[in-house]
């Protein structure tokens, strides 16, 4: 049975060939998309087609690209394999994606992900034409049920010229109820606080509401979410999670953390997975977390009984947990609260709420200044995404990475980074598998010392010890020493053979 119950919806119900074929050369589209979670699956493969068509007749066809986040082979990859982008905002992870923004071909403004919203409301990036937004089914009454992200697609909904729906029945039926639409964002002078003291907290509708007017297509699909399973943790994350937690239980020793912790917040992939693994099997119950996605460890978490409520804008889940996630999402929308990215990042709430803030990072340098998107300071990963919007404003800001990548010939621990993302003042932990580097209270120097000492790799202590002495030897040392012409010797090796290592 068909999920369009409005008779005016169903009267728009066309291909997704159909649907592409209304797009224009250098139209702005909003995409649904969130990690690999509530992305469009036909209309971006059809657009893709058009574009190719296009260009065959040498003719220009790029359209400029808005969507919640990173998202999947069938969006990202389809269009930038077309050759089909000109612009692209927020957070991207695809190969191809990466390859054409690093290229130059596909510009890309790499923004906070709590602000990306933001800037459309306030009409920083220009008008935009269209939303193409995937639902999981369209009320009679016009209202439409989110589906498995939410992301920026409320924003875009409120501000897109004319929208393009796709209906997808992959997605739970059950999933009406688990989302959180707020709908009172105002511009200054005029805005409101976000009137939520609790993670749970409900503030909003369950569905979108959407202008029927301005809706010129319904795509129906049913393809499934795509999402890059998890590795299962190897002994390098598994080392760096058991160390977080050791550190958050000296934190209730301490009586600095009440014993079922703050709201948790867990950054991208496999480290921060092993991290919500690590708190399955480790001593804190009654857990909240205030986070972006929901990872297979949070299910996980969920399922022992020990994370009451997890607050997000997506998942990010494994084929596996998606499929257990569908079949029994009329369970998990009692734990479970997805709510627009504007909101699951905002940097108020997550100074209010006290998140425990932990982040993937490139590299970290001796005095906790950390780069999250570049490497070798010019090559763009993936983007700062969420990690400035929690590292900020969080009650204890803790960044993990291994302390080395490329099998040992790069040390995620350098003089200065090589792209600054956040600042000392953001970071309060450093954690690699060697070690816990609590960073709080303490000057440049002293901080210099222990990330040599807890975090670097036995290998590159020596030589970052040499190189911190000697820049407190230099004529221009004084209250955070640097060899200026040496800070970026290990990098400036590392391109010329392949190796830090001298
Ligand atoms: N120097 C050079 N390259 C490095 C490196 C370093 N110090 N550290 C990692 N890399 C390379 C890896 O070798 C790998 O390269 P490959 O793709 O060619 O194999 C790549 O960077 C990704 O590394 P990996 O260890 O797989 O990273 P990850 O999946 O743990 O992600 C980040 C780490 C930093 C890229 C990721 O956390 C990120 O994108 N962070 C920014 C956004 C964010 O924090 N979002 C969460 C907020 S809620």
């Amino acid at each position: 049975m068909s999920r369009i119950h409005s008779q005016a919806f169903r009267n728009k119900v066309v291909s997704a060939d159909e649907a592409a074929a209304l797009i224009e050369n250098g139209d702005t589209i909003g995409f649904s998309g969130f990690t690999g979670a509530g992305y469009p699956k036909e209309f971006p493969v059809a657009l893709a087609r058009r574009a190719k068509a296009i260009h065959d007749t040498g003719e220009e066809f790029r359209i400029r690209m808005f969507t919640g986040a990173s998202t999947a082979p069938e969006l990202d990859g389809a269009l930038a394999e077309a050759d089909a982008v000109s612009f692209r905002m927020p957070y991207q992870s695809d190969p191809i994606m990466r390859r054409k923004i690093n290229e130059g071909s596909s510009d890309y403004s790499d923004i906070h992900l709590s602000q990306s919203a933001v800037q459309v409301r306030q009409n920083f990036l220009g008008k935009l034409d269209f939303a193409v937004i995937e639902v999981s089914a369209i009320r009679q009454d016009g209202t439409a049920i989110p589906s498995s992200s939410v992301g920026n697609n409320a924003v875009y909904l409120e501000k897109a010229e004319k929208i393009i729906l796709e209906v997808n029945e992959w997605q739970s039926l059950e999933l009406e109820g688990m989302h959180d639409i707020y709908d009172r964002f105002r511009l200054p002078p005029d805005r409101l606080p976000i009137p939520m003291t609790h993670p749970g907290d409900r503030i909003g509708d369950i569905y979108y509401r959407i202008d029927p007017t301005r809706v010129v297509a319904v795509v129906e699909s049913a393809a499934a979410d795509r999402n890059t399973p998890f590795a299962a943790p190897d002994e390098v994350s598994k080392a760096i999670a058991d160390h977080y937690l050791d550190f958050l239980i000296h934190e209730v020793e301490q009586r600095r953390l009440p014993h079922n912790l703050l709201p948790l917040q867990s950054g991208v992939g496999n480290v921060a997975n092993a991290v919500l693994t690590g708190l399955k099997d480790g001593p804190f119950d009654n857990l909240v977390s205030f986070t972006e996605v929901v990872q297979d460890g949070m299910v996980d978490l969920i399922d022992s009984g020990k994370l009451r409520v997890a607050s997000a804008t997506a998942f990010s889940l494994s084929p596996g947990y998606a499929t257990r996630m569908n079949a029994e999402a009329k369970q998990y929308r009692q734990h479970i609260v997805l709510r627009q990215q504007e909101i699951s990042n905002h940097p108020e709430l997550v100074r209010r709420l006290g998140v425990l803030a932990c982040n993937g990072m490139i590299e970290a340098d001796l005095y906790g200044n950390i780069n999250s998107s570049h490497i070798m300071g010019s090559k763009m990963q993936n983007g700062i995404g969420g990690s400035g919007d929690f590292a900020r404003n969080a009650y204890i800001s803790a960044f993990v990475s291994p302390s080395t990548a490329k099998k040992g010939d790069i040390s995620a621990i350098v003089p200065m980074v090589s792209h600054h993302d956040h600042t000392e003042h953001d970071t309060a932990v450093v954690i690699t598998e060697q070690g816990v580097a609590d960073l709080r209270g303490l000057s440049p120097q002293k901080r210099a010392r222990l990330i040599i000492e807890k975090c670097a790799h036995p290998d590159y202590q020596p030589i970052l010890l040499d190189y911190f002495e000697r820049a407190c030897k230099t004529a221009n040392s004084q209250h955070t020493p640097h060899n200026l012409r040496e800070a970026h010797d290990f990098h400036v090796r590392f391109l010329e053979t392949g190796s830090m290592k001298p």
